[in-house]
C-alpha cells in the first residue's frame, strides 16, 4: 500500500493527482502539503469524482468501515507549511516516510522576476529533495531500516521541453532541466535501492476540464477558460504530442508514486501517454 504526499494540491496537476490516488485502491494514505489552510472546495472537488461517495476524510482521521460502506478512502493528512524553501529535520522526516512525493508546485514565468521564480522553481524543489534525502540517511527509529530499504520516488512535474543540458534558448526550459538535472543527482547519491528516484514527467498542456465546474473557475481565470474552449480541442485533436489529457496525467503520476517503472527517470509527454495507452492502470 502506497503512502503519497502531494505539494500543490490547490493546482490543476495537484488536485486531478489527489483525485486519482482517492480513487486508487493501492493509496492507502495521503498527506497534502500545502503553503495555506486549504479552501473547501478542494475536498469537495476531489471527491466529486472520487470512486465513492464519501468526502475524503478529514486529517488523521480514517473514515469509519462498516459491511454496507463503500470502499474506504485513503486516510487524508493536511500539512500545512508556509516557507517551501526551508524543510526542519522533523516535518523532512514525517515526509521521507512515504513512498513518494508528487511537486506539482509552480507558477507561470512571466508572473515572476526571475530570482524570485528561480527561488520558487529551483530552490524549493531541490531542498525539499535534500531534506528528505538527508531524513532518510538519518532515522534510526523503530522500523527505519525497513523504510530505508523501500525506494522514495520524487515525482517532478516537468515540462514538455525540459532541457537538462542548459542549451535551450528558452528560460522556462533551461530551469526545468536545472531542477530535473539536480534532483538526479540528488537521488542519485543515496544508496541503490534503498535510496530515492527522481521521475521527472513532462507534459504538455493540460487545463482543468468542464466536469469539475467549481475547480475550473477557481484554478483559471475567466480570459484562460475561454480560451481553453478552443485550446483542449484544438491539441488533443492535431496536436496530441503538446496537448495532456488531466486524468491521464493524474494516473500517471499516482503510478509513479506507487513504483511503476522504477528504472526510468524521465517521461517525455508522449511516452508517459503511451505506457498509459499500454494498461498502466492494471
Ligand atoms: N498547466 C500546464 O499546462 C502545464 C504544462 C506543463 C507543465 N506544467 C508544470 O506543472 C506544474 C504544475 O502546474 P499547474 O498548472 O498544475 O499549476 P497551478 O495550477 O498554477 O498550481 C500551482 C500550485 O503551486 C502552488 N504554489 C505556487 N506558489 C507557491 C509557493 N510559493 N509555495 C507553495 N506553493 C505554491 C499553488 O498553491 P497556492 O494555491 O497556495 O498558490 C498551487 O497549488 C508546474 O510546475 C508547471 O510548470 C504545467
Amino acid at each position: 500500500m502506497t503512502h503519497l504526499v502531494i505539494a500543490g494540491v490547490t493546482g490543476v496537476a495537484g488536485l486531478a493527482t489527489y483525485r486519482a490516488a482517492l480513487a486508487d485502491p493501492a493509496v492507502s494514505r495521503i498527506t497534502l502539503l500545502t503553503r495555506r489552510v486549504l479552501p473547501d472546495w478542494i475536498a469537495a472537488s476531489a471527491s466529486a469524482s472520487s470512486s465513492s461517495s464519501s468526502s475524503p476524510s478529514s486529517p488523521s482521521s480514517p473514515p469509519p468501515a462498516s459491511p454496507s460502506a463503500p470502499p474506504a478512502l485513503p486516510e487524508t493528512e493536511v500539512v500545512i507549511h508556509p516557507d517551501f524553501g526551508t524543510w526542519p529535520p522533523a516535518l523532512a522526516a514525517r515526509l521521507a516516510a512515504a513512498d513518494a512525493l508528487v511537486w506539482a508546485v509552480g507558477v507561470p514565468v512571466w508572473s515572476a522576476p526571475r530570482a524570485a521564480y528561480e527561488a520558487l522553481m529551483v530552490a524549493c524543489p531541490l531542498a525539499a529533495a535534500r531534506a528528505i534525502r538527508d531524513a532518510r540517511g538519518e532515522g534510526e527509529g523503530e522500523g527505519e531500516g525497513e523504510r530505508r530499504r523501500r525506494l522514495f520516488r520524487f515525482v517532478y512535474l516537468s515540462g514538455l521541453n525540459a532541457d537538462p543540458t542548459g542549451r535551450s534558448m528558452q528560460y522556462s526550459a533551461q530551469v526545468k532541466g536545472r531542477v530535473e538535472r539536480e534532483l538526479a543527482e540528488i537521488c542519485g547519491s543515496t544508496a541503490g535501492a534503498a535510496g530515492m528516484r527522481a521521475a521527472a514527467v513532462r507534459p504538455g498542456y493540460f487545463f482543468p476540464p468542464k466536469e469539475h465546474a467549481e475547480a475550473r473557475a477557481r484554478q483559471r481565470g475567466v480570459l484562460a477558460r475561454a480560451l481553453d474552449t478552443v485550446q483542449t480541442p484544438l491539441l488533443s485533436a492535431v496536436a496530441p504530442g503538446i496537448y495532456t489529457p488531466l486524468e491521464v496525467l493524474a494516473r500517471f503520476v499516482v503510478e509513479l508514486g506507487k513504483g511503476r517503472w522504477p528504472e526510468r527517470t524521465v517521461f517525455p509527454n508522449v511516452e508517459m501517454r503511451a505506457l498509459m495507452e499500454d494498461g498502466a492502470a492494471a
